[in-house]
């Protein structure tokens, strides 16, 4: 077994304002500092928050966007490689973070980033130092090694893979994650929760990752309603931030799997946001899964305090992703009978990924699994 999470965490109310006690701490050189980040945190005052407490030069880069793409990563590296920052500060959802990531090995090393996309470790050099602060509660970017972005022309989503993308620091402040808006909140929390639930069943799961994953479950389950119900509700934000969190390392030792997959493909090919796509899948794949994952579900639910078993979680799952608003169908979201064969055909060249599933799904499965969501 490893485990391997060489990210320091800050978490807590306000620690937005800790980072340049941070800066000092780890010895940074904040001389040339490039903030990265999408247009929101601009207008949320997060991106002069972070610019006051920088020493040296600051440069902002706010031009990414949602579910980013290669060029959107590729014109983002130009504009920062000018200014050649020592230090790159990623304020954001899991885009952000994911861009910042990438542009940051992409700095320091040689070559095309699509040949990079999804084969593990293709970095010789470490990056610029990342500083992610994140302002939805759902990539668990700020502790993973992966950053996802999309290649259009190639139909491919996946991500980068290295233990240089793992940022030096995370400021995990919940505060921010209060201005998200409400259906941001319900796709970034059920991105958590798929991390949780993906990284249990998964063969890798280690007695580490699956402490992890059983707490992120649960304050996932059990806050998410809360803060969508109400984006104040500070408490809540809170408890679904730690399950990001938690989420985050879970995946980072155990990996996901066919929720995650399914997801990529659908928003490679019909731009549903992540975590949606997530949420479309989630019950499909633990019902195909069936009993092979009865017996850990299980477990799940007694650890959760919900009553009945693996049957009892499904029910749980269902009214959840049901008061999140989450479509119970793909159909909504564009998905036609027509592109299945396209749709099945991306899904198995991934399929050197599907080791570490409970159940291996062969082409008949995967298209079952989509007849259920037409
Ligand atoms: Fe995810």
């Amino acid at each position: 077994m490893r485990h391997h999470m060489p990210t320091r965490v800050v978490f807590g109310r306000r620690v937005l304002y800790k980072l340049k006690d941070e800066i000092d701490f780890l010895g940074l050189d904040d001389s040339r500092t490039a903030v990265i980040c999408g247009s929101s945190a601009v207008s949320h005052g997060y991106v002069k928050a972070i610019s006051e407490q920088v020493s040296g030069k600051v440069s902002i880069f706010c031009s990414v966007e949602p579910d980013p793409t290669v060029e959107n990563a590729l014109q983002v590296l130009s504009e920062v490689k000018a200014f050649s920052p020592t230090l790159i500060v990623a304020v954001g959802g899991g885009s952000s973070l994911d861009v910042a990531k990438a542009v940051s090995v992409m700095l320091t090393n040689e070559g095309d980033i699509h040949q990079f996309i999804g084969i593990p470790e293709p970095f010789k050099n470490p990056g610029v130092p990342v500083v992610a602060v994140p302002t939805t509660a759902g990539s668990g970017s700020e502790v993973t090694p992966y950053a996802v972005l999309t290649d259009r022309k190639n139909l491919k989503k996946a991500p980068l893979i290295s233990r240089y993308l793992f940022p030096v620091l995370a400021l995990d402040d919940p505060e921010l994650t209060v201005s998200m808006p409400q259906t941001v909140t319900a796709n970034t929390g059920i991105d958590a929760l798929t991390h949780a639930l993906e990284s249990l069943l998964s063969k890798r799961a280690t007695p580490i990752s699956r402490l992890y994953s059983l707490e992120s479950a649960k304050l996932i389950f059990n806050y998410l309603p809360r803060a969508f119900g109400n984006s104040k509700d500070i408490s809540a934000r809170e408890r679904v931030m730690m399950g990001s969190l938690l989420g985050g390392m879970a995946i980072t030792d155990a990996g996901a799997g066919l929720v995650h997959t399914l997801a990529h493909v659908l928003g490679v090919l019909y731009r549903v946001p992540h975590g949606l796509a997530n949420g479309i899948f989630l019950v499909p794949v633990l019902e195909f899964y069936g009993l092979s994952v009865k017996e850990t579900l299980a477990e799940l639910s007694d650890y959760m305090g919900v009553s009945g078993g693996a049957e009892g979680f499904l029910r749980a799952l269902k009214e959840l992703l049901s008061f999140l608003g989450i479509p119970e169908k793909a159909s909504p979201v564009g998905v036609k009978k027509d592109d299945f064969t396209l749709f099945i055909s991306l899904v198995m060249e991934k399929k050197f990924l599907m080791g570490n599933l409970p159940r291996i799904p062969t082409e008949r499965d995967i298209r079952a699994i989509l007849e259920t969501l037409v």
